[in-house]
């Protein structure tokens, strides 16, 4: 087993800095040897408050270091293609946050030049690491709940990312909806087989200008039987509201809560708790554990359990539900493994 992996962090904002900071001074057998942001100033600032070696602007500079093991791609959307492009022909590692990228003819070539250069690539879609959504995953492989036939998201934020985000998110079906894709087909254990998804602007004006929609919804069905319907929302004024539910033929199943702390007050207004404020505070440690989970499986040389093909499957349901929503009219994805082939039913 080796050792340490050397990693450099590419991206230093809401989430790269989580990540940068795990792996500085938690996640076990990794090391943080290099953060990169072309913000002026961002990659000096980070490297000083967490005791890193080496910053740049450059994300060239850390791929042409054969010293760096692993890179964490933690930049715009838009960006993402052509960062894991970099990384595998340099011969990194690579963990690239949610969505893989925005297209699937990318996601195809990058999917190769993965394959071809024998590097892992893990894709970001750290609900799968948390304790509340894994607990669900082990009691349906269990048979707690008997066959799961139904799945229910709902995925609130607690408003609207600035239009900067918005603008290289790819839409609220790729940025926010896909971590309902992905978890639906984790704990279905199936494929998606057809979406139809809605949405509007209800409150947040700006996003006509990205042709984006603060409020949607998306159902679908599943090769093994089962359906679903995952909402996605840039509203809710109270707090961050993750929730989901796996329906089956003997019980049913509901993950995630609003409550902050485990304290309820009780006075004259009621009784009261406080609300998981953002995601930083719901998922800061799955953030940790899908890390020690990639570090743990470069160091055994062992391929991550949440790969490239996973991402491209939860991208190719967002473009289907894109498709949906634009045409007005269902999706379906001829071919689970290579639904590229969507077409309007
Ligand atoms: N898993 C999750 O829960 C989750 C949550 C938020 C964001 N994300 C994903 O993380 C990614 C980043 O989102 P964010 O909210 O942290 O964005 P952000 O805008 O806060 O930060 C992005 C950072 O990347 C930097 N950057 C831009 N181009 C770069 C380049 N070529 N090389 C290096 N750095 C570059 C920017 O200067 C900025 O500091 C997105 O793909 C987003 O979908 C995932």
């Amino acid at each position: 087993m080796k050792e340490k992996i050397r990693c450099a962090v590419l991206g230093l904002g809401r989430l790269g800095y989580w990540h940068a900071e795990n792996l500085a001074a938690k996640v076990k057998g990794a090391k943080l040897a290099s953060v990169v942001d072309p913000l002026a100033g961002q990659a000096e600032k980070v490297a000083r408050e967490l005791g890193v070696a080496a910053f740049s602007q450059f994300p060239e500079e850390v791929m042409a270091d054969p010293a760096i093991d692993a890179v964490i791609i933690a930049t715009p959307t838009s960006t993402h293609a052509e960062m894991i492009k970099l990384a595998a022909t340099h011969g990194k590692h690579i963990f690239v946050e949610k969505p893989i990228t925005s297209r699937l003819d990318l996601a195809d070539e990058l999917i190769e030049v993965i394959e071809k250069q024998g590097v892992h690539c893990m894709v970001g879609f750290m609900r799968r690491f948390d304790p509340a959504y894994a607990e669900a995953k082990r009691r349906i492989f269990a048979g707690d709940i008997g066959k799961p036939i139904y799945y229910k998201g709902i995925s609130r934020d607690p408003g609207s990312p600035p239009p900067e985000f918005i603008r290289h998110s790819g839409g609220i079906f790729l940025d926010l909806s896909i971590h309902d894709y992905d978890i639906a087909r984790f704990l279905l254990d199936a494929e998606v087989e057809s979406v139809s998804a809605h949405g509007r602007i209800l409150l947040h004006d700006f996003m006509q200008e990205f042709s984006d929609v603060d409020q949607a919804i998306t159902y679908l069905t599943f090769d093994s039987g089962a359906a679903g319907d995952i909402e996605a929302s840039r509203n809710a004024s109270y707090g961050y509201d993750i929730r989901g539910e796996v329906v089956g033929t003997e019980g049913t199943l509901m993950i995630g809560s609003h409550k902050y702390h485990d304290v309820h007050i009780l006075n004259a207004q009621g009784k009261t708790h406080s609300i998981v404020p953002a995601f930083p505070q719901r998922f800061r440690e799955s953030y940790l554990l899908e890390m020690e989970h990639f570090i743990e499986s470069l160091r055994k040389g062992q391929k991550p359990s949440v790969t490239q093909q996973d991402g491209r499957a939860a991208l190719a349901i967002a473009i289907a539900a894109r498709q949906s929503f634009e045409a007005g009219a269902a999706v379906s994805l001829h071919t689970p493994t290579k639904p590229e082939d969507s077409s309007v039913v």
